[in-house]
């Protein structure tokens, strides 16, 4: 498949540019967009094989939902039902923007796309070249992140010319999105809302708007049913292993890093470090990704997966990396580094 590249510029989308993406996604076409969270490969919820094609770009299993984004929160009553006066208040608190909800779908929402579940995932973006073409289409488009199964989602055009070039119709060129990490996806089609996946809206953001809600930790059992399908997967893995060291003081952290960095480049590892800037100028450039400062958790976030990419690009072998306090987005960013490590080092 020949993918068509196309441009278009986040603070002034140009009009003909979005239509024209509009089209593809009307005629059941796959294109891949910038949101704010990471971007994603779209395609007409409404259409069954185009929701396929989605699974065959990305080598996901079918078994795993997709998010379906709309335009404007009028259109969310046309694709599902029992929409709770908690997830009113969400809806104004948060939408447009980095939070999915799911609710009981409409049968007009396909069990292909919702991975044979009854309920779906709704998302309503604030990138404005995302909402340009959701508008200019008027369709809901499922969309899950562009990446291949089991690489880390794309925060850069880059990325996704890296991993969909050749496997989806057109991807749009835009600049780098600004949460970086996958939104918040909140299960509000049970009694108590459940979050099921930490983002940039954190838990304290939505308990200080709907009160308590339950957190699902996804350190989950064998034996138990993952309540996001996507859990169950692995996720967002370097080829590499990552050490995620445990939380502590500037000065252990830092002792702990060169402790470790020596033990594993005496065993002839290519070896890295994914870091705050603070750790990373007490290292020579060319083995650290500085993730930018340490204190600045909404920059590390943009710049996780970026870090990601670049250990698989340099092949390193052996990762090692610092925790941050898992409040605000320092939830979502722990969450993804735990994913990705398998589990915290112990010291
Ligand atoms: O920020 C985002 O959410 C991005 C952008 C493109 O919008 N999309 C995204 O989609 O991350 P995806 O498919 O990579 O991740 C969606 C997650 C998966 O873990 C999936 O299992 C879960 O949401 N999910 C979707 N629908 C669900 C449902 N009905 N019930 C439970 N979990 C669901
Ligand atoms: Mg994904």
């Amino acid at each position: 498949m020949k993918t068509k590249v196309m441009e278009i510029d986040e603070k002034n989308p140009q009009i003909e540019r979005v239509t024209e993406a509009a089209e593809y996604l009307a005629a059941g076409k796959l294109v891949a967009f910038p949101t704010e969270t990471v971007y994603g490969i779209g395609a007409n919820a409404l259409s069954e094989e185009a929701a396929a094609n989605i699974y065959k770009a990305k080598g996901r299993p079918s078994d795993n939902p997709l998010i379906v984004h709309l335009a404007d929160w009028e259109q969310l009553p046309e694709y599902v039902t029992d929409i709770s006066v908690q997830a009113r208040q969400l809806a104004a608190a948060f939408w447009p923007g980095p939070l999915t909800m799911i609710f009981k779908k409409r049968e007009n929402i396909s069990g292909e796309i919702t991975g044979g579940l009854d309920t779906v995932g709704i998302r309503i973006p604030i990138h404005p070249v995302a909402r340009a073409i959701l508008r200019a289409c008027n369709l809901p488009v499922a969309a899950p992140s562009a990446n291949i199964s089991g690489k880390p989602s794309p925060t850069e055009f880059a990325h996704v010319l890296e991993d969909l070039d050749g496997r989806v119709d057109m991807i749009i060129k835009s600049g780098s999105a600004q949460v970086g990490l996958e939104s918040t996806v909140i299960d509000m089609s049970g009694a108590r809302p459940v979050i099921l996946r930490p983002g940039g809206i954190s838990k304290a953001m939505i308990e200080a708007v709907i009160g308590p809600v339950d957190m699902n930790r996804g350190q989950l059992a064998d034996q138990e049913i993952p309540m996001a399908p996507g859990m169950k997967y692995r996720h967002y893995a370097p080829k590499g292993k990552i050490h995620l060291l445990p939380l502590a003081d500037f000065d252990t952290t830092l002792r702990e890093l060169k402790k470790q960095l020596t033990t594993a480049q005496q065993r002839g590892k290519k070896t890295a470090l994914l870091v705050p800037d603070e750790y990373a100028r007490e290292f020579p450039a060319d083995i650290c990704f500085d993730l930018g400062p340490e204190q600045a958790l909404e920059e590390i976030a943009r710049h996780l997966f970026d870090g990601l990419r670049f250990m698989d690009l340099n092949e390193i072998e052996d990762i090692f990396a610092t925790s941050y306090p898992e409040t605000g987005i320092g939830e979502a960013i722990m969450n993804r580094l735990k994913k990705a490590a398998g589990s915290v080092s112990k010291i």
